[in-house]
């Protein structure tokens, strides 16, 4: 231990945090319809794997790019010799039209101001190198994705401060919020480099308001710091309102020739919008050519492969593709979530309404046994290990409020999704009977003064799927 770096001993990386507990726990006993049909199902995932079909049977039409020919002629060497780190130029052409597309063409990416990276994980980090110092904050609105602990802060040193964000406003970000993070910051010593937002939301699977862009704009204007909009799931908006990208912003407002043009920065990636997080294809937009020539250079540590932008160029290029590829695929999306949604209305759980993403924030704190985290963990932990639902307890997302919890829907299939939500239902119904059954034990006892414990009800929740295997 004592040869070794600070990083690698330190605690810093987040593996502990319960959304990777989570993961930990399903592998270790994951749900198969025939093979383990009790097992514990995914829903921490946020993957998109409704729609692969459609990359399928285009592969199938498309061999040459799967088999890394050009008109027939294999163009291995090619692709298998040394690659240059500024990426194949078709590919970061066809990339950047693909996020116009997305952006109902409303804005246009210039190719020279794109990065290609090994996903939106090294995209992230590769800004916090580019644009502050160890010890430097970034002010992240809660709830956040749990991956950006490690990928912010564990090898950058940079820190997060949160913009406390609450349900009384459907998590908006308010200009109060953020002054209060800034000055949180100073208080802590910590020089503020910017802010970091995710439009469309993880966890909350919903975009940003216009309204709440400008909101940002403005202070990052006045504050003279950074502005980061990861739009990793900006491919993924199935219903209105539409999606805003901070880049149509700028350019609604004029801005492009102002300083603040240079000081915001876009992440992207293919492993929502297309499903395809194994490839590792991601990327950084920035207007500030210094950034773009430091993260160019930067991007050497997490390259796309060769094969990979050969492929991809191909696929991005036929425009009936993606645009197929986008309608149906929303609508897809649409339907699985509607189908959680009304799934856990009939389990009498509600959620913030949604227009994104690959999942719900759902509202269990009618659910909790008291009004606390060690509440929410006591109750997480019986949806994983009793109920066997695998998914991400509020706290994990850093949110400020106990009994949030993000519940993936397009990692698994509609029956799959209709057995978790069977399998919630009884839950939350045994959850009553014993409370119903509580209450009159109490009124009897009240005499007694009997202190009721919640926690019975999950026990005889245990005892009772016990009983029925
Ligand atoms: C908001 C956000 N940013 C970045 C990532 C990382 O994505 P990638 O697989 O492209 O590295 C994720 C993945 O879940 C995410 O939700």
């Amino acid at each position: 231990m004592g040869l070794l770096s600070r990083k690698v001993t330190c605690n810093s990386h987040g593996q502990d945090s319960s959304y990777f507990l989570g993961w930990q726990e399903y592998e270790k006993n994951p749900y198969h319809e025939v093979n383990n049909p009790q097992g514990i199902i995914q829903m921490g995932l946020a993957e998109n794997q409704l729609s692969f079909d459609l990359p399928e049977s285009w592969l199938a039409k498309n061999a040459d790019a799967a088999g890394f020919k050009r008109d027939g002629q294999s163009i291995l060497k090619e692709l298998a010799l040394f690659q240059d780190y500024h990426g194949l130029p078709a590919f970061k052409k066809a990339l950047v039209d693909f996020m116009a597309e997305i952006r109902g063409n409303k804005v246009t990416f210039d190719p020279n101001h794109i990065v290609l990276t090994a996903g939106a994980t090294s995209a992230n980090e590769t800004l916090m190198f580019c644009l502050a110092e160890q010890g430097d904050a970034f002010l992240l609105p809660t709830p956040y994705y749990p991956g950006f602990d490690r990928d912010l802060k564990w090898r950058t040193g940079v820190e997060i401060v949160p913009i406390q964000c609450t349900s009384s406003n459907r998590f908006q970000i308010t200009a109060p919020a953020l002054e209060e993070a800034y000055q949180q910051a100073q208080r802590k010593n910590l020089r503020v480099k910017g802010v970091l937002v995710t439009n469309p939301s993880n966890p909350l699977g919903t975009t940003m308001r216009r309204d709440e862009l400008d909101l940002l704009i403005n202070f990052i204007t006045d504050k003279e710091i950074h502005l980061i909009s990861d739009e990793i799931y900006s491919g993924t908006v199935f219903s209105s309102p539409g999606f805003v990208s901070i880049m149509e912003v700028l350019k609604d407002r004029s801005l492009e020739q102002t300083p603040v043009w240079e000081r915001v920065h876009i992440v992207y990636s293919l492993s929502k919008d297309l499903g395809l997080p194994g490839f590792r294809v991601g990327a950084i937009y920035s207007n500030d050519p210094i950034v773009v020539a430091a993260a160019t250079k930067m991007s050497s540590f997490g390259l796309v492969s060769s094969q990979t932008q050969y492929l991809l160029s191909a696929m991005l290029s036929d425009k009936k593709f993606t645009k197929e590829y986008m309608a149906k695929n929303h609508k897809r999306l649409q339907k699985q979530q509607s189908k959680l949604v009304s799934g856990l209305e009939k389990a009498g759980i509600g959620c913030l309404e949604s227009n994104a993403g690959l999942f719900c924030w759902v509202d269990m704190r009618h659910l909790l046994s008291s009004n606390t985290f060690e509440a929410e963990m006591e109750l997480w932990k019986r949806i994983v290990y009793d109920v066997k639902l695998n998914i991400s307890p509020g706290s994990s997302c850093h949110c400020s409020e106990p009994g949030w919890f993000r519940v993936c829907f397009s990692n698994i299939s509609e029956d799959t999704l209709k057995l978790a939500m069977q399998r919630l239902k009884s839950f939350v119904d045994s959850i009553a009977i014993n409370d119903q059954s509580h209450q009159e034990l109490k009124n009897s006892r009240k005499k007694f003064r009997t202190k009721w414990v919640f926690r019975l009800s999950f026990q005889s929740f245990h005892d009772r799927e016990q009983d029925e295997r």
